[in-house]
């Protein structure tokens, strides 16, 4: 058997410090934006559950704000009434969709036609093409939102980082987005910012095609909440993170049970294995 000597381990250790090091600084070095922080979600950890009062207030930034650029191409108007979702009843889903416009077709003509909304429809893309998208947007392409909060992942600092990689940190993409909504400013003295760009904290290289979205009251929320940009930034946050993960909670739901089980079997397993081997000398 191979064995370690004395020597040899220190060697061993020694090398993973340079190693842990190295990555922590140039990951460090790799971009100037700001680290993002760790946001507190009600959908974190092993209980997590969303929040119904956010996730419809989310809806409405979404779709008062953010809708006339980004599309969201997976999710089906139906979703938003169902089961872990915003809780918006079957009816209220209904006349939300209608007021969409959704072009359908060909009709028995060839022609398309146009025609109001249904909950079988997904969400109504705010351009006909990628292309007509970049034209619209200065050459850059608003990213569909149906998975982004799971597309984007953020370094938190050393040791953080090296901690996140064994506890699953799942929030990363989420609020990475918290932080880059709140994270428009004035670029420093020094900074060239190029012509039709915005300065962002947060964004790698600091660099954003998106200007900044949202401002002190863009919207007047229907539950009267004080409309701040940390709030909307929070709830359209929460609002994407549903639009990727609409099952979230019921697979924490199912993970907490399967903990449960196999606690138990592990139990019984053990108590099983020390009867049968009771009767074997040994
Ligand atoms: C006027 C159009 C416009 C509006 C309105 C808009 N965006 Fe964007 N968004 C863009 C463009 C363009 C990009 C691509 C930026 C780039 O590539 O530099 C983008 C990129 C993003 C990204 C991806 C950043 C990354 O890391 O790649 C996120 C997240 C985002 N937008 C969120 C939002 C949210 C949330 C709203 C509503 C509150 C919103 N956007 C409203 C145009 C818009």
């Amino acid at each position: 058997m191979f064995k370690l000597s004395g020597y040899n381990f220190k060697f061993c250790i020694l090398f993973q410090i340079i190693f842990v090091l190295f990555f922590s600084i140039s990951a460090f070095a790799a971009g100037e934006q700001k680290r993002v922080q760790k946001h507190d979600w009600t959908f974190a950890g092993i209980f997590g559950h969303y929040d119904d009062a956010q996730l419809q207030r989310g809806f409405q930034v979404y779709r008062e704000v953010c809708s006339s650029c980004h599309s969201m191409n997976y999710v089906y108007y139906r979703n938003l009434a169902e089961e872990g979702g915003p809780g918006f009843t079957v009816e209220e889903v209904k006349v939300i969709a209608s007021e969409d416009i959704i072009i359908d077709g060909p009709d028995d003509y060839g022609e398309m036609f146009e025609r109001p909304g249904k909950p079988s429809d997904t969400f109504v893309s705010p351009y006909a093409n990628q292309n007509e998208a970049r034209a619209s947007n200065g050459g850059a392409y608003p990213p569909d939102f149906s998975v982004l909060a799971k597309a984007r992942s953020t370094l938190r600092g050393f040791p953080w980082w090296f901690v996140d990689l064994f506890t699953g940190y799942q929030e990363q993409g989420v609020d990475y987005i918290y932080a880059l909504l709140n994270g428009y400013s004035e670029p420093p003295e020094d900074f060239i910012l190029q012509s039709g760009m915005h300065y962002n904290e947060y964004y790698p290289g600091n660099q954003i095609a998106m200007g900044q979205p949202l401002y002190e009251e863009s919207v007047e929320y229907a539950d009267g909440t004080v409309a701040s940009v940390e709030q909307m930034a929070e709830d359209v946050s929460a609002f994407m993170m549903w639009a990727a993960e609409p099952k979230l909670e019921i697979r924490k739901q199912m993970g907490f049970k399967v903990a449960i089980f196999l606690f138990v079997l592990a139990g019984l397993l053990y108590y099983s294995k020390k009867k049968i081997w009771a009767r074997i000398e040994h």
